[in-house]
Order: C-alpha cells, then sequence, then structure tokens
C-alpha cells in the first residue's frame, strides 16, 4: 500500500526539516536549535523553534508543532497525502502516487490463483478434475488461458501462500479463508479466477463436481469484486470485440469456455446474475453490438428481457437457443455454422422486448393492455426518435389508439417507482471524478498522468469515458469538441453532458486534491469491508484486522479526512 508507514518514514528521514523550512521562513540558529518567526500566528518575536535532533517544529506562542510534513500541510494549507508528495518529490524518493488500498488483495488472489492452478495439473486430485474438463471437450490450451484451477480436499492454502509471503490474514481480507478452524471457502472444487478488464484478478468462482452442494460458490463482494458489476472474460474479449464488431452476452463460465474454443472470443458471462445497467455502461464505449446469447426456455427469456431493458441504450440484440440448450450444449452438438446461423436470426432487443410484452397480452382485459402500454413505454423512453416513432406506429395499431396519444403519454414524465437505488456513493467522490475526467478529456498530457493514478474508477460511466478519453489521445495530440464529442455512445452522453461542465483548467494542487478524494473513498471502502469481516472473524483475526482498521483511519485523520 503506497503511504504506508515506512513510506513516510523513509521520506520524513530524507528530509531536514530545517532546510524545509529554511526554504520559505528566516530561520536563525539559536544553541541546538534554530528560531523564526511563527506563520501560523501574528508573531513579532520569533517564537517558533525548529529542532534539527528531533526533525519537528514547535511554537511557543500558538501551539503549533510537528514534523516536516505538517508544516508543509499547514503552511501550504494542502492535505496530508500531497505534502507527502511534495516532499518525497524534494528528497527524490518515489512515492507510488494513487495509494490503492486494494493492491494487495489484487496480489494475494493472484497468488492463490497460482497454487490453484499448480494443484490442477501436478496432482492426482488434480488429474481427474483435467479429465473431467476434458471429457467436457475442453481443451488444454483453453484450461490453461483460463486459469483454471483445482482447490483440493486437504487444506493447504495456507501453507502454500506463506511461501510467497502471504499470511493467513491476507487470504482472510480476500474471504477465502475464515473462522477458527482456518476453515477454506472452496475445497474440491474447479476454480475460476474471475479479472476485471484490466486482468487483474477480483475474486473466484468455484464448481462443485459431486456432491449435493451449491453448484457453484463465488468469493464474497468487496471492494474490488461486484458480482454486478464484472462481466468474466471482458479482458480477454475486448480486443475480439472491437474486431468482430459485436460482443456476446451469456450466462455462464461454460459457455465462454465453449464459444472461445469454437473460435468465438467475442464473448463475456454474467455469471448466472442479471445483466445490470452497470454492465451497460462499462459496455459502452465498444460502440459494438452486443447480442445476448440465452438459452430459449421460459427462464431464458426472462433473463433475456430484463437484460435488453437495462441495455437500452447500447445496440442490443436477442439471440435465443433451443429451449434447454445453453450455448455450451448447442456448440458441442452443432457446427459454428449452425450457431452462425441462429445468430442470424437474432432480434433486434426492441423487437425482442415488444414481442415479449404483446404475446402474453389479453386483450379483453384493461389491465392487462395497460400492463403492455406501459412496458412499450417504459422501454421507448430512452430510445432515439426514430425507434420511438417506429414502435408507437406498431403499439397504435395494436392497440387502435393514435399515436399522438402515445406521444403525449412518453413526455409525461415517468413514475419510476420500484426502480433500484443504483448508488449511495457520496457526492463528493463522484464529483471528483467527474472533475478529474473533463480535465483528462482536454489534455492528453493529463490524460496519461491521471490514467495512470487512478486504479479504481467508482463508476462504469467513467470507467467506460476515461476508455474513450484514452482512445481518442491515441489517435490526435490535442483536443478538439468536433473530433472528440461525436465519438461519445449514446448511453454515456447524459453523464458526460454533466462532465464537461466542470471546469476543464485546475491547478496541479487542485488536481491533487481530487486525488486525495479519491483516496479517501478507497480507504473508507476499505475500512468498511474490514468491518464487515471483523464481524464473523477469529479471535487472532478480529486483532489484526482492528490494527489495520486503526492504520487506516489514522491515515484518514493525517490526510484530514476525518468524519
Ligand atoms: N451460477 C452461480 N451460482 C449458482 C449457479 C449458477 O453463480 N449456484 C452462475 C455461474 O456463473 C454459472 C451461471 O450462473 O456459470 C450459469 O449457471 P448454470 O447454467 O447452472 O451453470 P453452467 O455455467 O451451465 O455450468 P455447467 O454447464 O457446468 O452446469
Ligand atoms: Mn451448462
Amino acid at each position: 500500500m503506497a503511504n504506508s508507514n515506512t513510506t513516510i518514514d523513509q521520506v520524513l528521514q530524507a528530509v531536514d526539516i530545517v532546510d524545509v523550512i529554511g526554504d520559505v521562513l528566516e530561520l536563525q540558529k539559536k544553541g541546538k536549535n534554530f528560531v523564526g518567526l511563527c506563520p501560523f500566528h501574528a508573531d513579532s518575536n520569533p517564537s517558533m523553534t525548529v529542532s534539527p535532533e528531533k526533525q519537528i517544529f514547535k511554537c511557543f506562542s500558538c501551539g503549533a508543532g510537528g514534523n516536516a510534513l505538517k508544516f508543509v500541510q499547514d503552511f501550504e494549507q494542502i492535505p496530508f497525502a500531497s505534502a507527502l508528495r511534495k516532499l518525497a518529490q524534494r528528497a527524490g524518493i518515489e512515492v507510488q502516487i494513487q495509494a490503492n488500498p486494494h493492491a494487495d488483495s489484487f496480489k494475494t488472489n493472484s497468488i492463490v490463483s497460482q497454487y490453484y492452478q499448480f494443484v490442477l495439473h501436478n496432482t492426482k486430485e488434480g488429474e481427474a478434475v483435467v479429465a473431467y474438463l476434458n471429457n467436457r471437450g475442453l481443451r488444454e490450451d483453453t484450461i490453461k488461458q483460463f486459469g483454471l484451477g483445482y482447490a483440493p480436499s486437504q487444506q493447504r492454502l495456507l501453507q502454500a501462500v506463506q511461501k510467497q509471503q502471504a499470511t493467513a490474514l491476507d487470504l482472510v481480507k480476500v474471504g477465502l479463508l475464515h473462522d477458527e478452524s482456518n476453515n477454506e471457502l472452496f475445497r474440491q472444487r474447479l476454480m475460476i479466477p474471475i479479472d476485471d478488464s484490466d486482468g487483474r484478478i477480483v475474486g473466484f468462482s468455484g464448481r462443485v463436481l459431486q456432491g449435493q452442494e451449491a453448484k457453484y460458490i463465488n468469493s464474497p463482494d468487496s471492494p474490488i469484486f461486484h458480482k454486478s458489476r464484472v462481466l468474466y472474460n471482458l479482458s480477454r474479449a475486448k480486443l475480439a470485440a472491437k474486431q468482430a464488431k459485436r460482443l456476446f452476452v451469456v450466462e455462464g463460465y461454460m459457455d465462454v469456455f465453449r464459444m472461445v474454443q469454437s473460435g468465438v472470443a467475442e464473448c463475456v458471462a454474467v455469471m448466472g446474475t442479471a445483466f445490470t445497467k452497470e454492465h451497460a455502461a462499462l459496455l459502452a464505449h465498444y460502440q459494438v453490438a452486443v447480442y445476448f446469447l440465452f438459452d430459449g426456455d421460459t427462464a431464458g427469456k426472462t433473463a433475456a428481457l430484463k437484460s435488453a431493458y437495462n441495455a437500452n441504450k447500447l445496440d442490443a440484440y436477442v439471440t435465443l437457443l433451443p429451449a434447454g440448450v445453453d450455448p455450451d450444449d448447442y456448440l458441442s452438438t452443432h457446427s459454428i455454422e449452425a450457431f452462425e446461423a441462429i445468430v442470424a436470426q437474432s432480434s433486434s432487443a426492441a423487437e425482442f422486448v415488444y414481442q415479449q410484452l404483446l404475446e402474453p397480452t389479453n386483450f379483453d382485459s384493461s389491465a392487462s393492455i395497460d400492463a403492455f402500454k406501459r412496458g412499450v413505454i417504459g422501454y421507448l423512453r430512452d430510445q432515439s426518435p426514430a425507434l420511438q416513432e417506429r414502435y408507437f406506429h406498431k403499439l397504435a395499431a395494436n392497440l387502435n389508439v393514435s399515436v399522438e396519444s402515445l406521444l403525449r403519454e412518453i413526455k409525461a414524465p415517468s413514475r419510476r417507482r420500484n426502480e433500484p437505488v443504483v448508488s449511495i456513493t457520496p457526492v463528493k467522490y463522484i464529483k471528483a471524478e467527474r472533475l478529474l475526467l473533463n480535465v483528462m478529456r482536454t489534455s492528453k498530457e493529463q490524460a496519461y498522468v491521471i490514467d495512470q493514478q487512478m486504479d479504481n474508477w467508482i463508476r462504469a460511466e467513467h470507467e467506460s469515458l476515461k476508455e474513450l478519453i484514452l482512445q481518442y489521445y491515441q489517435t490526435y495530440s490535442t483536443y478538439q469538441a468536433e473530433r472528440f464529442l461525436p465519438t461519445v455512445p449514446e448511453a454515456l452522453q447524459e453523464e458526460a453532458l454533466l462532465i464537461f461542465q466542470e471546469p476543464s483548467y485546475l491547478s496541479k494542487s487542485q488536481i491533487a486534491d481530487l486525488f486525495d478524494t479519491i483516496e479517501e473513498y478507497q480507504l473508507k471502502s476499505r475500512l468498511k469491508y474490514l468491518q464487515e469481516l471483523r464481524k464473523t472473524a477469529s479471535a487472532t483475526e478480529k486483532m489484526a484486522l482492528a490494527n489495520e482498521e486503526f492504520q487506516i483511519q489514522q491515515q484518514l485523520k493525517r490526510g484530514g479526512h476525518d468524519e
């Protein structure tokens, strides 16, 4: 973790407080110490003492005092992290500027993944699992490509990762180890590492191979793993999707393996859950056709309908396989040509939604007719005028009403009664991201600098816009609205509009403040997560977790991020 105590100590040891203060104030030697006019109150007699021995300053009149970091912080009125950066720079020490308190979790997951892979490929137990996979038609290279592994019956995870300098606490923190008896979360399961769009392992899913337990279990949600935000295989599929100009969204891991192995690399999985609005935002900047490829049974159709609603700003299609057949099943018994023939029969999402809502409608029941109408209008509300018009003609014909009356209804404000709360993130963090994005937008140099320092964007839309900006600067070196704005896809326009109203020029210290704000968010979410973990932890873990919580609280205080 950056800004760890070692970094802070290192920086403090590398600078001399007399030099730091001497740069901005007149100091006079007096005995072992130096004295000067205190800048923190109206001082006429030098009442501030600087001690080279203790490396502190102290004003005997107003009480101000502290180490070199505190001085810079108070004198320049900048937050802790900025002061640290400044002093580090002065001392020629490289500090990792963006403090990512979650970096350790990525590392732990990566070490664990190596271990699971080792077990799969080098043990008797693993051999049987490889045989199972081969039996299902998975090739050796596919198994390697996805980093598949095996969590054995014997619990040796801790022992294995200790060789890599990871501790029990590290495992606890990524949810892989819990309770007094050091029980591992995954036992006797095929292990699938789940990475984010940058390829960092954020969690695992484990598939049972025998027995009655849940077919899949997953790492718990954490600050780095939000199941509703991750699309499995996106890190590998993104390039292929750009080339193929399409992306398939399927339900499961096995579907992804099979599709990739069949040559359809442009494929991601929602991992059994629904396709969310966050997923849609994450995909927006690719500007490719999105195909929901589901089983043609009732459950598959329901999932497709939900997905189509959430993807209503994407160029989306629905592809249904025969009932009871998932993409894995289908491709294990059919050729890729047969598959492409089904894809060619896909309906547009709008068409699919319309048909799904129309089919069950009872035209003898006004309630049923009303539900149909509301469903269609709800879907069309955010669509382009052209699409609205097309479906209003259909709807008007089906309902035997005038198009004008429908147009009046769509213009009326929507009643979003049951919309779930999408984000409870305080607005100041969202605002900080918006400001940073707007600086990125108008300066190539800043775009690269800020990208390097921002590890996790809070909002999926922001991550998408960041990608769009970096893409733009791959081609152009200066910002030109007429070139950039047309690249912003429909799905991101609302948010982009808000962002582009923010000031696009900020001073270095303003930008540093924004990073501090983002750091505060990261630290606070880390703190919340650790507090949650502590509830179920063993006594020893509780102590270690409490200790880390304390450290984070100190860090928040030093950064001036008090509650
Ligand atoms: N899933 C899950 N937890 C479960 C069941 C399913 O997270 N208890 C998710 C997994 O991502 C799974 C997807 O939903 O891949 C689809 O579930 P299912 O169709 O039951 O599994 P398959 O992926 O088809 O796996 P298999 O073919 O091995 O049965
Ligand atoms: Mn399956």
